[in-house]
């Protein structure tokens, strides 16, 4: 039996993946494992801890069985927000709350998985926690289907992402040659301002597929106009033209090609816009203007909830996360987060190291330029390459009645 260790409390934040919630079971099992006497849960994250809401996570994960259906459930098992802590000067009240209800559930360590913004909450706290002398460690587990966190090769969440977009186009692709008749297919992927995601689709050109016509990603600025001409010549060539666009694309003049429509604006917390609409804007305009049969495909939350068809490498990494902050935590580290490492693509190769939060809270890491074509309008064999290895393999759902089940917790609601 390990020392016994102090309670720990662990939160989810932010768009959830198909595998958060492995990252969650390797918190908890490892912390269980490594002598915690209480596994605490934020419920919908410190949003929710800051109106007294929590759960002990051992009257609700009890069995193998319910680690297992825990790491195959998409969502966020304890429910997730976006929720910006203010900044420690303008806001110590909301700091004396927190603090004041982790000292009542004798809190020694927090982990929160989420991305950049998710990781500002870490970088806060752990910085509020030092200047007021508490010993509370705190940890950041990356999770992210958009792959834009810095200092990591990858964030879990973006490998099962990739899977299903790469499934999914080619399964488009083959549906849009159904018919004797010319199309044009738009698809609309997530990913806010990096093309991580968008250039997935890429994976879809194999042996058994042409993959995608053109790919475009918000590295680069978008032209409506070049784009118009694109696909027109495309259209001329070929039946079926199928085109990866990224939510996140913008114009020349710094707007979202989304905000081209009159759709309703949605701002959260951290200032980000709710991108939507990127495919419909331009699929009714290639039918309005090329006049052929169009179709928009708006991926949405189906590419990060997708849990059928996860990637193993994917979900394997999601718990190690999880475990190697227990790790770190209990060995004294804090106002750190968890970072991938590639040690090598093949045979492939990873690591888990630890990095300063504060060089990570906030910041996008985009696609390199160079992984990127000349013309902006597909991804290079480089991007492909790192891609690949993190799609690999598959976790089988655990089937009832011919459909997976999931591991759910009664108050999110
Ligand atoms: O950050 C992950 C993500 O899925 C983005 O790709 C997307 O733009 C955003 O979340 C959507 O957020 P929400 O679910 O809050 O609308």
């Amino acid at each position: 039996m390990a020392d016994l260790k102090g309670n720990v409390i662990v939160g989810q934040s932010g768009g959830p993946t198909a595998v958060i919630n492995s990252s969650l079971a390797g918190v908890y099992k490892t912390a269980k494992d490594r002598g915690a006497k209480k596994v605490y849960g934020m419920v919908h994250g410190i949003q929710g801890l800051l109106q007294g809401r929590y759960v002990d996570l051992s009257e609700h994960i009890k069995t193998d069985l319910d680690i297992e259906l825990l790491k195959r459930t998409p969502s966020a098992y304890l429910g997730s927000c976006r929720f910006k802590l203010p900044d420690i000067s303008e806001g110590r009240e909301t700091y004396d709350a927190i603090f004041e209800i982790l000292a009542k559930l004798e809190i020694e360590y927090f982990f929160y998985i989420g991305g950049n913004d998710s990781m500002d909450t870490i970088k806060k706290l752990s910085d509020y926690s030092l200047l007021n002398g508490s010993n509370i460690r705190f940890m950041g587990v990356p999770k992210t289907i958009d792959n834009d966190l810095a200092a990591t090769d990858h964030t879990p969440g973006f490998g099962s992402a990739a899977k299903y977009i790469g499934a999914i186009t080619k399964e488009v692709i083959r549906d849009g040659l159904v018919y004797d008749q010319q199309n044009v297919t738009i698809l609309e992927i997530m990913g806010r301002n990096a093309g991580w995601l968008t250039g997935a689709a890429a994976l879809a050109k194999c042996e058994d597929c042409v993959g995608p016509d053109m790919i475009f990603m918000p590295e680069v600025t978008f032209d409506v106009d070049a784009f118009m001409n694109k696909v027109a010549n495309l259209h001329e060539k070929k039946k079926s033209v199928v085109v990866a666009v990224s939510e996140g694309v913008k114009i020349a003049d710094g707007r979202y090609v989304c905000e081209l429509t009159d759709g309703i604006e949605f701002v959260d917390a951290f200032g980000h816009k709710q991108l939507t609409g990127t495919a419909r804007f331009l699929a009714e305009k290639i039918n309005r203007e090329v006049g052929c049969k169009t179709r928009a495909i708006e991926f949405n939350s189906l590419q990060r909830c997708a849990s059928h068809i996860v990637s193993r490498v994917d979900i394997t990494e999601a718990y190690q996360v999880g475990g190697a902050a227990v790790k770190e935590a209990f060995e004294g580290e804090t106002g750190k987060m968890i970072i991938l490492k590639r040690v090598s693509d093949d045979p492939y190769i990873c690591v888990t190291d630890i990095y300063d939060v504060h060089k990570v809270a906030n910041i996008e890491k985009k696609v390199p330029r160079e992984w990127i074509n000349e013309a902006g309008d597909y991804v290079t064999d480089k991007f492909v390459s790192y891609v690949k290895p993190l799609i690999q393999a598959e976790l089988t759902p655990i089937m009832t009645d011919g459909l997976p089940r999931h591991l759910y917790y009664t108050d999110v609601k």
